[in-house]
């Protein structure tokens, strides 16, 4: 039997129209962790939501946020989503040359620092970090919208993040986010994953509850 894996639902897919409803139907759905996604239109051709909308929706649920920055400069903006209440502020590797300078900034400001990082990009990028960071965000699609397909070669780099972790104790937990539904949830399981968004997956399903047991495995 391996560890129960962590399901976030990503608000992304989410009705914006009740955006709250959407928060506290997390937790009540049986998830663990509530994933924000803030695109700037610039990093990624999309743009969602910032700060002031996290600190609103923080009061709608006690569950970690996971606030995922497809933005560019995150450094910028790292202390206002501290502020706004997430838990985890993960950023893009791709988006910042002061990588190790923006993550020590997250530790300080008492929040989780997690790097991500876009399919194209390989996993030495982190090789000089890997102690600083709590958590490991890889893309399995390309960042920027919901509902696409899983890139399977992605997972390779879970693999290696495991065995990373293994071998040299690190700390950090792995999460991929990007195509997961229950075809895809087990070949990430199973490279690694630990933690698993799902945005489509969830807010596209009749039935989220049903959904969120499939992809622990519980169905
Ligand atoms: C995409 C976002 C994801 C997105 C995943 O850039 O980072 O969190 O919500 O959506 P699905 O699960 O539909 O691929
Ligand atoms: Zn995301």
């Amino acid at each position: 039997m391996g560890k129960r894996v962590l399901i976030a639902p990503s608000l992304l897919s989410a009705d914006w129209g009740c955006l709250a409803q959407s928060v506290r139907s997390i937790g009540e759905l049986g998830g663990d962790i509530v994933h924000l996604d803030i695109m700037d239109g610039n990093f990624v051709p999309n743009i969602t939501f910032g700060a002031k909308a996290v600190r609103d929706l923080r009061k709608e649920s006690s569950l970690p946020f996971d606030v995922h920055l497809m933005v560019a400069r995150p450094e910028s903006c790292i202390e206002s989503f501290a502020t706004a209440g997430a838990d985890y502020i993960t950023f893009h590797c791709e988006a910042t040359v002061h990588v190790h300078r923006a993550l020590s900034h997250i530790r300080e400001l008492g929040k989780h620092p997690g790097i991500s990082l876009v399919p194209s990009t390989t996993v030495d990028a982190l090789s000089e970090i890997l102690e600083l960071v709590d958590i490991i965000l890889v893309m399995t699609v390309n960042p920027g919208f919901g509902g696409q397909k899983l890139i399977p070669g992605c997972l390779r780099k879970v693999e290696s993040l495991r065995n990373l972790k293994e071998k040299r104790g690190f700390r950090y937990l792995i999460e991929v986010d990007g195509g997961i539904n229950r075809e895809t949830v087990r070949q990430a399981i199973d490279a690694g994953a630990e933690v698993i968004v799902a945005g489509s997956a969830v807010f596209e399903s009749p039935d989220p509850r049903a959904e969120i047991k499939a992809l622990r495995g519980d169905a």
